[in-house]
């Protein structure tokens, strides 16, 4: 009997890859599995076998059923599911593609603006986005009924405990931390309670710039900006400063470049002015040295802050900030660098 264990399971095992279509399946659940199959009639046999052979034929019979069971279950899946059998070579199904991520667009931006600065001996610093009111502003010389505080532009946390509102604050924690000179670049996010649409979101990312040194002028200030521009947007590009407020430098100016959709000629981006404001800077004001403990008779230092939704909205022709936001791959997948 061992022997027709042995052949039927061989058997099977041959015929059941061949087996193409549900009528030939049942053939073989008729010859093997069925109450009449050639199973059923091996564990008839059973009674006639000598009882001390009894439980070994017993479960090898048992296993034989099993097994074969199982080669029919496997089959009737595959050919339910309208696949060959699981060892043939389907030759005319299409190949695997292998998708690949890409980067976000402001992150793309923000290497890009991050490689610029570092080449010119800036270092990467970074700082909490939970700040308190001193950081933030205080230690930034705002006063303290500066309308910047007001709940409509700050989330406050609690009474002094707030989400940061520029990048600011990473300038007070660095000279906190370090004595001049510093030269770095501080990328991160920042949050102001701003109605959401289009062109404004409640949280967006900012490049701080902080360069303290003894005798540090504005035409440093100016050189380096204006090299960051040429390198970021090309050398034929036209930009211009214009003298502005900011209370933790003085003088502050921001900076505009030509509007590179309509070229200086007034268009929808540029509300027709032909130019576009692209960031604020300008020398730390003593003041801001003072609090911190820096020697303003010995150090002086320029600042400098940018928005990177905004040179990636400008930059890719992007017209709704909420896009960076919402994670949609049909959008991100347009950025993919080959
Ligand atoms: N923090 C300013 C803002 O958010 C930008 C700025 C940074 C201006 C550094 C001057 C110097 O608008």
């Amino acid at each position: 009997m061992q022997d027709q264990i042995t052949r039927i399971r061989a058997e099977a095992a041959a015929e059941i890859g061949g087996i193409r279509d549900g009528e030939h399946l049942e053939q073989f659940r008729i010859r093997y599995l069925a109450r009449k199959g050639s199973i059923a009639s091996l564990f008839d046999g059973l009674k006639a076998v000598p009882p001390a052979e009894k439980p070994a034929l017993g479960k090898a019979l048992n296993e034989l059923r099993a097994f074969v069971q199982d080669l029919y279950d496997t089959r009737a899946q595959e050919l339910a599911a309208g696949r060959g059998p699981a060892s043939a070579l389907d030759l005319t199904l299409p190949g695997r593609r292998q998708f690949s991520g890409t980067k976000h667009p402001l992150t793309q931006t923000l290497d890009e603006i991050k490689a610029i600065f570092v080449s010119m001996g800036f270092t990467i610093a970074d700082g909490p986005e939970i700040e308190d009111d001193f950081h933030n502003f205080g230690a930034l010389n705002f006063p303290p009924d500066h309308p910047a505080r007001d709940m409509q532009d700050t989330f406050f946390i609690g009474k002094d405990v707030l989400l940061r509102t520029h990048t600011s604050p990473v300038q007070v924690r660095v000279m906190e931390q370090y004595p001049p000179p510093i030269r770095i670049i501080a990328p991160g996010k920042v949050y102001r309670n701003e109605a959401i649409n289009a062109r404004s979101y409640c949280m967006f990312h900012q490049v701080e710039g902080l360069c303290v040194d003894r005798g540090v002028t504005f035409s440093e200030l100016k050189g380096t900006l204006i090299t960051f521009i040429k390198q970021f947007y090309g050398s034929s590009l036209k930009y211009k400063f214009r003298p502005t407020f900011f209370p933790f430098t003085e003088p502050s100016a921001d900076i505009y470049i030509t509007c590179f959709l309509c070229n200086g000629k007034g268009c929808r981006v540029c509300k027709n002015g032909g130019w576009l404001e692209i960031l604020g800077c300008g020398m730390v004001d003593p003041n801001v040295f003072r609090d911190l403990g820096y020697d303003a008779e010995k150090y002086t230092g320029y600042a400098f802050g940018m928005g990177i939704e905004r040179i990636a909205l400008l930059r890719y022709g992007i017209d709704d900030i909420r896009l960076f936001f919402e994670n949609d791959i049909r959008f991100l997948g347009q950025f993919a660098r080959q």
